[in-house]
């Protein structure tokens, strides 16, 4: 709760501060990698996030969204925001006194946007507001940490790349095996993992990956569409390496398994895949489960692509619908209507959702390009699905839910 002395201070001073986040976001990383360049080479930080400012964004996204639900519904923070961000840091193995390094910054670049106008009342109260999120992320991450049985400190572990498998053109699949002693907690279906990649220049970068197939205790999997720079843009540094650089017996560091949105396959309800292109991913790692599982439950796989050869995953796809009691496909392909795979129906074109018959009361997974995920969800809306029923993952910073909050 914000002190009674803060709440109108922040009330007076959110559109000022509101308005000029962007610029305090940029301002704060400009400081605090020139503080701390490790940060950025180390692998923590995601270099071609600052590059687009999708970070920049996604923080001040953030913060505006908790001091806006400070003010307006105390009572009601914004939870799957918080849980995100906690889940993508404790998936980067964030350590509770790194909230000290990010306040001080944090503190100077307001003052330095906004100048005269931050007096010592307003610092002390958006203070405050920092202390409040940093606690409130540090107790999620705690219990996230709490609940594997670990700490910041251990969340990386060695594994060694056991099969590279050439999935498609763009897509390569890594399974991995085990290198320590340690216990392997099994990952929950939809979750992902961090993974570690030492580049040629010498630096190291991080990026997620979600499981793409349910644990087999000594094994995890993970699949990888490699990103051609366009338009003058550089080629993707992670998925680049890791298709090119890393070879079988290489050992990666790879964190737990972490991400807040899985599976809940005990409601009993059906349950609808949406995605497109490499969105494949989280989708094939459900189905996994379920297959696994011998699950009963109604299960709907609508998957776009641009043809069939470029979708990823779809042998393993094939026998986990086949090995399910009522599993159904539904492909739309940019190039042709032609498919190999026992579809209930493949269409030409992009995704509609009015050519098939969707089941009553289920729960939707969706993950893809955030264009289609915008034009999915809102047929979805359209047709009446609760936003509550509606899950997505977005492969990138979340600029999408500090608006929907
Ligand atoms: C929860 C989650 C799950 C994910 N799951 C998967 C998955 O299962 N499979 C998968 O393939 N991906 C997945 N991703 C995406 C993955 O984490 C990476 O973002 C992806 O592999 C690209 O990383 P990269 O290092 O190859 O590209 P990056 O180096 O990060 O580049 C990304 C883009 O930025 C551009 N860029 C980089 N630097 C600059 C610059 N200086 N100026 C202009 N443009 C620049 C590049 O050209 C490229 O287009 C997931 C992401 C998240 C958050
Ligand atoms: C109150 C304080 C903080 C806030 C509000 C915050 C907010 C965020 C947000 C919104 C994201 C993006 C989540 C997503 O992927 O959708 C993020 C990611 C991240 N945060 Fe924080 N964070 C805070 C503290 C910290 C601290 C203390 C560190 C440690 C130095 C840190 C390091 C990171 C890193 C490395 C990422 C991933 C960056 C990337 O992918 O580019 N954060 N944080």
């Amino acid at each position: 709760m914000l002190s009674e002395k803060s709440r109108p201070i922040i009330l007076a001073t959110l559109p000022a501060v509101g308005a000029h986040i962007h610029a305090i976001a940029k301002c704060f990383y400009g400081r605090l990698f020139s503080a701390h360049p490790e940060l950025l080479d180390d692998g923590l930080f995601n270099r071609s996030h600052q590059a687009d400012a999708s970070q920049q964004q996604a923080l001040a996204g953030s913060v505006a969204a908790f001091a806006t639900a400070l003010v307006n519904t105390p009572g009601q923070l914004p939870e799957s925001l918080l849980s995100r961000i906690a889940h993508k840091h404790t998936s980067l193995g964030i350590q509770p006194k790194q909230y000290q390094i990010v306040h001080d910054h944090l503190m100077a670049a307001i003052a330095q946007v906004l100048g005269d106008a931050v007096t010592q009342d307003v610092a002390a109260a958006w203070d405050e507001v920092y202390w409040l999120m940093a606690y409130t992320l540090t107790h999620i991450e705690r219990g996230l940490y709490g609940a594997r049985g670990m700490s910041s400190q251990t969340v990386w572990r060695q594994w060694e790349v056991e099969k590279k498998i050439q999935e498609t053109d763009d897509v390569m699949t890594f399974v991995v095996k085990r290198r320590d002693d340690h216990l392997v907690k099994p990952s929950l279906p939809g979750q992902y993992v961090s993974v570690l990649v030492s580049l040629p220049d010498g630096t190291r970068q991080s990026r997620q990956y979600s499981l793409s197939r349910a644990d087999q205790g000594e094994s995890r999997q993970f699949s990888v569409k490699r990103v051609y720079g366009a338009a003058g843009k550089p080629d993707g540094e992670a998925s680049t390496q890791l298709h090119t650089g890393v070879k079988v017996g290489d050992v990666l560091n790879i964190s737990v398994p972490f991400g807040p949105l899985v599976l809940d396959d005990y409601s009993g309800r059906p349950m609808v895949f949406i995605s497109a292109g490499i969105g494949i991913t989280p989708m094939a790692g459900m189905l996994s489960h379920l297959a696994t599982a011998g699950s009963p439950l109604p299960i709907m796989l609508l998957h776009a692509d641009h043809s069939e050869n470029a979708f990823a995953l779809r042998g393993q796809i094939r026998d986990d619908i086949a090995a399910l009691r009522d599993a159904s496909i539904y492909v739309w392909y940019e190039q042709g209507a032609e498919s190999q795979l026992p579809v209930q129906r493949v269409f030409s074109g992009r995704m509609n959702l009015s050519q098939v018959c969707l089941p009553d009361n289920a729960v939707y997974h969706m993950c893809g390009p955030v264009p289609f995920m915008h034009a999915i969800r809102s047929a979805l809306i359209e047709l009446g699905i609760p936003p509550r029923d509606i899950q997505y993952e977005m492969f990138g910073p979340d600029l999408w839910q500090a608006d929907y909050e």
